[in-house]
């Protein structure tokens, strides 16, 4: 019998603070029309204004949930595992954070810092924790606070229009079945060449201080990112690596019931379904409801794409994504009973 990877529970939160294009457009030049034409976005949700919020706080919410319906209590766990690119601190990790939340003394937690593959690269760490027998139970959590580090003036608009907070998080548990069940193909991907193209520099270790008011002046502590070169590497990469996973696991895309794509761009989404000749509804959207929330993204939709249906026991489900770093990746699964 061989040890697979299965999801048992997964859940999201996202704050209450709902944030339209409208909204935006009070604080910056930019437009309702642009924004869903250039994007699909029609709405986001962002932590309070007043700050106080941190991505450990919307991880723990979308925890509490997938930990219900997995009906797990946080002392069944054996590791959690926390995907983001706006942790609380700068260091210690949110993994630890929350671990604290949960009522946890002794769990070991880790972060992962792969921004939009964070759930795919996490997946793939826990899959291979759960087949080696390192743990049987994993919490994996993706969640992230855009808003409090965007620039909202017209100077940031083309970053800051398409982030949104929130959190996902699944639960994972070992399974010893012969059955090709559970997590059954990863492809993971990084070019360290493209760092430059969607990053936050300060505060840095390479900068001697890491912060001043200098720095702050110039905008250096909020994102840049060269939007057009990440939109062609998503093209291109995605269906490549989608190919390269199902191959992996012998499978066919005849076989897939839903593709489940990081929230970038709804257009990438859009010209990856038609690259890979695919029915619009066999990729799923909610981008344009959410923003691009980062590692949240795909729980988030995979979360959504359950409660509605559009999925349960017995599909063929990929995961697949590309971002910061740059990385990139695919992660096949078969749901199960
Ligand atoms: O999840 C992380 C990975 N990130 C991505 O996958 C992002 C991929 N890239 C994108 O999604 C798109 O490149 C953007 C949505 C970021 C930008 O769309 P674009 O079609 O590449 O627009 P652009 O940057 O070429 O800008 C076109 C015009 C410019 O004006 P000019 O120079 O033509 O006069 C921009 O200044 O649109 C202007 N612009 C805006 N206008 C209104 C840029 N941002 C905005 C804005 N509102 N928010």
């Amino acid at each position: 019998m061989m040890k697979r990877t299965v999801i048992r529970g997964t859940g999201r939160y996202v704050p209450p603070r709902l944030v339209t294009n409208d909204d935006l457009s009070q604080w910056m030049d930019t437009s309702d029309e642009w924004i869903r034409q250039r994007t699909g976005i029609e709405q986001r949700y962002w932590v309070p204004e007043e700050g106080g919020v941190g991505s450990s706080d919307l991880g723990l919410e979308a925890s509490k949930i997938a930990l219900q319906r997995a009906g797990w209590a946080p002392e069944d766990l054996d590791l959690i595992i926390f995907a983001t690119l706006s942790p609380d601190l700068f260091f210690p990790g949110c993994g630890c954070i929350m671990q604290h939340k949960l009522g946890l003394a002794a769990t070991p937690a880790l972060d992962i810092r792969q921004q939009c593959t964070g759930f795919l690269y996490g997946l793939t760490t826990a899959d291979a924790y759960i087949r080696s027998g390192l743990a049987n139970r994993i919490l994996l959590v993706g969640a992230e606070v855009h808003s409090t580090g965007l620039d909202i003036s017209t100077a940031g608009r083309d970053v800051a229009v398409i982030f949104g907070d929130g959190a996902g998080a699944v639960c994972l548990e070992s399974l010893e079945s012969n059955e090709p069940i559970g997590v059954l193909g990863s492809a993971l991907h990084a070019d360290g060449k493209f760092a430059n193209s969607l990053m936050v520099e300060v505060g840095s270790s390479r900068l001697n201080p890491r912060i001043s008011h200098e720095l702050i002046d110039e905008g250096r502590h909020y994102p840049v990112m060269d939007g057009k070169a990440i939109f062609k590497l998503a093209v291109q990469k995605l269906p490549e690596v989608v190919i390269e996973v199902l191959k992996k696991a012998g499978l066919d895309l005849e076989a897939v019931d839903l593709l489940i794509p990081h929230q970038a761009n709804l257009r990438i989404n859009q010209f990856f379904a038609h690259s890979m000749k695919l029915p619009e509804e066999k990729v799923f959207n909610n981008i344009q409801r959410y923003g691009n929330t980062t590692a949240a993204s795909i729980p988030i939709a995979f979360d959504e794409a359950l409660e509605m249906n559009r999925i349960g026991d017995g599909s063929t489900v990929v995961f697949l994504g590309l971002g910061a770093g740059l990385t990139w990746g695919a992660v096949v699964a078969r749901l199960g009973p």
